[in-house]
């Protein structure tokens, strides 16, 4: 197999050969763990349960019943046989006018209508990933690079550096702050570039972040203005996730705070969007570049031909997007069913003292393990993980493949399962930490015993195995921890 390899990159190409994609990574490593034996509640129930997929299907019961009321969207019914031939044959790489406005429509909505967007800035590709590459292709040339927050989305390695050539510069962040983005860790990050002789062009951002589950407030959002003002660099804001924030402060788009910033160049604010989150659309492959720079919509729209829509989803979604009603009722269902699920779970594990950070948004959050790990660092966060996915068998996400900087943390995805599955995963765990516990006691028992002057009292055992036992490590002590049990 080697040898084979080995002779296929000497007739292939190093764009084709490199390992640029990230196949390689933990992060696929634990789909694959998942696909070699996957949980079924009657037909594999000690299968693994896939964790580690961003996926929102809590609300599809919704759309199928949009779908069946509006038989005349999808072109093979009977009812949609008429536009099949006008369907089949539009190629333009601009879009269906409608298709574009119900998109700006619904990119408004999600944001509570605070702001409006330009269907005309409304650029088409083949999900986030590709609206990724074509800005990258758009703004940066080979070697140049782009400043983006840890931990990050690990699909970033692919879909900005593999087939450009663009490199990605991390600014640290850390949990001592819950991962907040500061002006140290950017003048930082920007610094060290320039000492190794890359060009900045520009910071990426995801608001709200993958795999933090959190968003940026006003006034960080306007730090960043005011940093790649000054830099005369690009702020690429991916706001995929912006339909799931569910409690608490309103989220606020990067569109919200550049009509409030005079001094802010416009030339230089571009947004990701993609209806894979939101929607829980990832197949339908539907993303968009929105830029405010008018070159680069239209050279990102010539470019799109590389990644359209096909005309059959645009003019389903157009249809079902531009019906106010039907997405109004989507968008607060869907974070009612979210919150629902995220407290679920988090209060479920909060119970036997698994803490995770502070969040209300996104499709998962961030589990925080680190007193599970034997030592910290990223050889224990591994070994940890491999027992999570083979003993416990739940695949989650390691911090590591996120470029974390803190062994021990673990990306945890809700929204693509059941209430039953949900049940089960969080019984794993459970049994897990108990287990766990009570190999610590037996420890500690010998020892005593072996030192033969302790006894472990019967109160002492009841404390140790009461779930809300707190400790100087345990993260309920945290700040970052949800304060509910
Ligand atoms: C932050 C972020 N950006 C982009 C993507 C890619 O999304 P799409 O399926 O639209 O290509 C993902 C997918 O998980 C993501 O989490």
């Amino acid at each position: 197999m080697e040898v084979a390899m080995k002779n296929t990159q000497n007739i292939l190409s190093k764009i084709a050969t490199n390992d640029g994609h990230g196949e390689n990574s933990p992060y696929f490593d634990g789909w694959k763990a998942y696909d070699s034996n996957p949980f079924h509640s009657q037909h594999n129930p000690t299968g693994v349960i896939q964790m580690g997929l961003a996926e929102n299907m809590l609300c599809f019961d919704l759309i199928e019943e949009w779908i069946q009321a509006n038989p005349a969207a999808s072109i093979c019914t009977q009812q949609g046989a008429a536009d099949f031939r006008e369907t089949a044959i539009f190629q333009d790489y601009h879009g269906l006018p409608e298709f574009r406005a119900a998109i700006a429509n619904f990119m408004s909505q999600v944001r509570g209508n605070r702001v409006a967007f330009d269907p005309d800035r409304i650029v088409m590709s083949g999900g986030a990933t590709g609206a990724h590459e074509t800005l990258a292709f758009c703004l940066a040339d080979p070697g140049e690079a782009f400043l983006v927050p840890t931990p990050y989305y690990p699909g970033f390695d692919r879909d900005l550096r593999w087939r450009t050539g663009v490199k990605l510069v991390p600014v640290v962040c850390e949990s001592s702050n819950n991962f907040k983005i500061t002006m140290e860790a950017l003048e930082t990050a920007y610094e060290n570039a320039k000492l190794a002789n890359i060009k900045v062009k520009g910071l990426l951002i995801t608001n709200p972040s993958n795999p933090l589950g959190t968003f940026l407030d006003r006034e960080t959002l306007k730090n960043l203005v005011t940093f790649i003002t000054e830099k005369n660099i690009h702020l690429i804001s991916d706001e995929i996730y912006a339909g799931t924030v569910t409690t608490g402060d309103e989220f606020v788009s990067i569109a919200e705070i550049i009509k409030e910033e005079p001094k802010c160049n416009l030339d230089l604010i571009h947004i990701v969007y993609s209806l894979s989150k939101d929607m829980g659309f990832p197949g339908f492959r539907v993303g968009i570049v929105y830029s405010y720079n008018n070159t680069v919509v239209n050279i990102a729209r010539k470019m799109s031909s590389f990644g359209l829509v096909s005309t059959q989803t645009q003019h389903m979604l157009g249809s079902m997007l531009s019906d106010n009603k039907f997405v109004d009722n989507f968008i607060s269902e869907s974070r009612t069913r979210l919150a629902h699920r995220h407290d679920m779970f988090t209060r479920g594990l909060a119970q036997v003292g698994i803490g995770s950070l502070e969040s209300n948004a996104g499709l998962f959050f961030w589990m925080d393990l680190r007193r599970f790990l034997k030592e910290p660092t990223f050889e224990s966060e591994m070994t940890f993980w491999r027992t999570i996915i083979y003993d416990i068998k739940l695949n989650v996400s390691p911090g590591s493949s996120f470029h974390c900087s803190e062994p021990g943390w673990f990306r945890v995805c809700f929204a693509n399962m059941d209430d039953e599955t949900t049940m089960t995963a969080l019984r794993r765990i459970k049994r897990f930490v108990l287990k766990n516990k009570m190999l610590e006691i037996k420890t500690m028992r010998q020892c005593w015993q072996n030192n033969q002057h302790l006894r472990l009292s019967s109160r002492r055992l009841d404390e140790m195995l009461t779930p809300h036992r707190m400790s100087p490590h345990s993260p309920l002590a945290s700040p970052l921890v949800r304060a509910h049990n």
